[in-house]
């Protein structure tokens, strides 16, 4: 008996210094008697910024390009970002869009005048690529366009009139303009963001002196016809707690935005060094899942705000810039922002689609940063060819959530621990669609571990799984890249059996998986 007991202590501290594999187990329990709220499919939204090589040579080719387009959009992209039903796409910035004048982009290309892109840089901006062509690519991609205006250095009567100009239906200069380049009827779009990251590149401006200028820029964009405006405030970064208690208490009684934005990068080092984003090791992984996981606290923090003076949750909380910001890529422009992206960046991106639908209730869109070629990328390109990041088929296996009814869960998750620190290893989301499906998603953070996952069902009968997928590598710097097949994919899962009305999984470490179920 003695003897066992030294063997087994023996056994775990082996364990703990050579980081010999184990299993853990988690349990959760989702509550379907509780689904209550919808997950916007606008969570799964995407930005595309006049940065680096997002717009040009990026969706938007040379006139004379061999490489397949539609009136100078790239159709691969289109197509790939198609299977995604991407919902949404920001424009035409960040930090662009409040140095942007959006007449210099309309018209005929040949007139438009040339700007400085003085944020990213100081490339020469030729407006090729302006509000017609930014519609067409919404056509496109069967998605809502979101326009974000200039604050920081235009005018509210320049944001006026870009409202008109894309939604009235009424006589004036600005929709005979807007005939006059070729386009009769209406855009129409609903989502305008009213200024980007004001607290810096959109003016440095106090939280007081944004809200007063939000409240004059808001009276005059006005909702033309049946086209109702959606306008998402300025809000603050990770934890500017103070802005969103500046903007919520002003607002109270009055409507001058219907959401109010929220910015947060996961950077795993600090803004001066980032890290490399394929040539990293543990203690790199462990930062950044740490850092990636306080959106969940700042989520927390900025809706208690909004409750105060909204609890009727009348108005979003949109996370219209997230994601991974690591160094630019050795040899690239650094102001620039390419970046690889590798398994590490799929599960930075399935642990923040599960916050996000775990807060649908209040969180009611978000748009990774960027779609092409810039940070969290779900798609980089390198002349006329493309690869698909690992990112992207974690918004391909997500997309069961699309408008979806959360179901919410409660969790006991193991612990990954690196170096005397912990986090929580799993993390998960789970929704019922139209049809009845349910779909769980889960994460194991752990690089080193598997779990094994029990999972109940209250308010269920009883169940049955149809099927899993899932996505994984063999090392937590695997990447998709130029040339080569993919590696990162979505594959069929089948580690996982009903025990005693107990759905139990068993999940390899550094792993996402997805299970479909529907109740017999
Ligand atoms: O996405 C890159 C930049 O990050 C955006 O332009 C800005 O809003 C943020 O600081």
């Amino acid at each position: 008996m003695q003897k066992h007991y030294l063997l087994s202590i023996l056994t775990l501290l082996l364990i703990s210094q050579l980081g010999v594999a184990q299993t853990n187990t988690s349990t959760v329990i989702y509550h379907l008697d509780s689904a209550e709220h919808q997950i916007s499919k606008h969570i799964y939204g995407h930005f595309a910024e006049h940065l680096g090589r997002c717009i040009y040579d990026g969706f938007w080719v040379e006139e004379d390009s061999k490489i397949p387009n539609q009136g100078r959009i790239r159709t691969d992209i289109i197509e790939a970002l198609k299977e995604l039903s991407i919902p949404s796409l920001r424009w035409p910035g960040g930090c662009f869009a409040d140095t942007y004048h959006w007449k210099d982009g309309i018209g005929p290309r040949e007139d438009r005048p040339t700007m400085v892109n003085v944020h990213w840089g100081n490339v020469t901006e030729d407006n090729s690529f302006g509000t017609h062509e930014f519609f067409e690519l919404c056509e496109l991609l069967d998605c809502e366009p979101i326009i974000c205006g200039n604050l920081g250095s235009g005018t509210v009567q320049e944001m006026a009139q870009w409202v008109e100009y894309i939604n009235s239906n009424n006589i004036s200069p600005m929709t005979k303009l807007r005939e006059q380049n070729g386009r009769k009827e209406p855009f129409k779009i609903k989502y305008w963001g009213v200024g980007n990251e004001n607290w810096g590149c959109g003016g440095n401006m106090t939280a007081q002196y944004y809200t007063d200028n939000l409240r004059r820029y808001s009276s005059y964009l006005k909702d033309y016809g049946d086209q109702k405006l959606y306008k998402i405030a300025g809000g603050g970064y990770g934890d500017y707690y103070d802005w969103t208690e500046t903007l919520m208490k002003d607002e109270k009684g009055r409507k001058s935005f219907d959401g109010l934005s929220l910015h947060y990068y996961t950077l795993n080092k600090t803004w001066a060094k980032k890290g490399d984003a394929v040539e990293f090791g543990e203690a790199d992984w462990f930062s950044t899942m740490t850092k990636t996981l306080l959106m969940e606290e700042h989520i927390q923090k900025h809706t208690a705000i909004m409750d105060k003076y909204d609890p009727e949750k009348t108005k979003g909380l949109i996370v219209d810039e997230w994601g991974n910001w690591h160094d630019s890529a050795p040899g690239s422009n650094p102001a620039f922002l390419y970046q690889q992206n590798t398994l590490r960046d799929a599960l930075v991106a399935s642990v923040n689609l599960d916050m996000f639908n775990n807060h649908c209730e209040r969180v009611k869109m978000a748009n990774i940063a960027q779609a092409v070629n810039v940070l969290q990328s779900v798609i980089l390109t390198k002349g006329n060819e493309m690869v698909l990041t690992p990112t992207y088929y974690v918004f391909k296996m997500y997309k069961v959530h699309h408008d979806a009814t959360l179901i919410p869960h409660q969790k006991k998750s193991a612990s990954y621990t690196f170096n005397d620190k912990k986090i929580e290893a799993v993390h998960t989301s789970c929704s019922k669609d139209a049809n009845g499906k349910i779909h769980v998603t889960i994460t194991n953070l752990d690089p080193n571990n598997g779990q094994v996952i029990n999972c109940s069902f209250e308010g269920a009968t009883s169940m049955k799984a149809l099927k899993g997928k899932y996505i994984t590598a063999s090392k937590m710097n695997d990447l998709n890249d130029f040339g080569k097949k993919e590696t990162i994919i979505i594959q069929d899962f089948m580690d996982y059996s009903f025990k005693k009305g107990e759905l139990q999984i068993k999940m390899p470490s550094k792993s996402i998986v997805m299970i479909e179920l529907e109740e017999k």
